[in-house]
């Protein structure tokens, strides 16, 4: 399918071998047509200022970037604009014509897109975690318009850096009156232990999401849904975080659909 022409992209992470990104890109090249790639690009974080330099002069339209190299992305572009500043993260680089470097962060908006549907109430967010994932949500729900974000996290002193913090040993209690409640933790993924987050204090009507898409019902979100509380599950912010990178450089703008997240994990269940 692709020619000599073609316009080339792609996502460095270390490892890079679990990223769904590969797929959910060549998908999209192959319903617009376009002849391009996106390949994964496994890079150790000691040659990632390298491959900065040399992938624009390779013709590499730009990429994404996944753990553990999205801090450092920040440092390395020419420039970034507000929203990975204000992250302090970059998951999206755009070559430009001079072969300067911008870099953008995605994931604020795609977590805020995933919930859309949800029609999610923002007044009193409480977020669990307080990594990069968390600065990246925090920094979507101020820009939501969130009136009171509380970070919980385990060391304390990260969740002081986001926003009104909570004490770990008093998560429990922090989910009441809560509207909506993100797990930005890595609990709960497949090999790791279930968030340990007892809901009894949550309103039942709080929506509950989990950034982690594998599994995809999370122990979190079967606990929450056992409850009644509506449940919104991470696929689709990877969906929707990579749309913006994909129009910027193969210039279309993909399709996005129900069906597209839950064949990316049938995809992967396959591998
Ligand atoms: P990411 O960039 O993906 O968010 P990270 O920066 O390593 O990853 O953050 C992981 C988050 O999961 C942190 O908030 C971490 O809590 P600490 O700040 O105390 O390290 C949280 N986390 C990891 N393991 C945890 C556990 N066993 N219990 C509770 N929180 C945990």
């Amino acid at each position: 399918m692709i020619s000599g022409n073609a316009f080339i992209a792609g996502v460095m992470g270390w490892p890079v071998s679990h990223s769904l990104s590969p797929k959910l890109h060549d998908r999209w090249l192959a319903e617009c047509g376009i002849d391009g790639a996106y390949i994964p690009l496994p890079v150790a974080p000691d040659d990632l200022e390298l491959v900065f330099r040399a992938l624009p002069r390779l013709g590499f339209r730009g990429w994404n970037l996944t753990v553990p190299h999205k801090e450092a992305a920040l440092s390395l572009v020419d420039e970034a604009d507000e929203t990975a500043r204000a992250i302090g993260a970059v998951n999206t680089v755009i070559v430009r014509e001079d072969f300067s470097l911008f870099g953008t962060n995605t994931d604020a908006k795609g977590f805020l897109a995933n919930l859309a549907p949800h029609s999610p109430d923002y007044t009193r967010c409480v977020v669990i975690g307080a990594g990069g994932a968390a600065r990246a949500v925090a920094y979507a729900l101020r820009s939501s318009g969130a009136k009171e974000t509380i970070i919980v996290n385990r060391t304390l002193e990260k969740a002081q850096a986001l926003g009104r913090a909570v004490p770990w040993e008093q998560r429990a209690q922090a989910l009441e009156g809560a509207t909506l409640l993100v797990n930005t933790t890595t609990q709960g993924m497949r090999g790791h232990e279930p968030l340990d987050l007892p809901l009894h204090a949550l309103p039942k009507a709080a929506l509950v999401t989990d950034i982690v898409y594998a599994p995809l019902m999370t122990p979190l979100l079967e606990a929450a849904r056992a409850r009644g509380n509506p449940v919104a599950t991470g696929i689709g912010m990877l969906v929707h975080q990579a749309a913006p990178g994909f129009a910027a450089w193969f210039g279309r703008q993909p399709n996005i659909t129900q069906e597209l997240a839950s064949w990316l994990l049938d995809e992967r269940n396959e591998d």
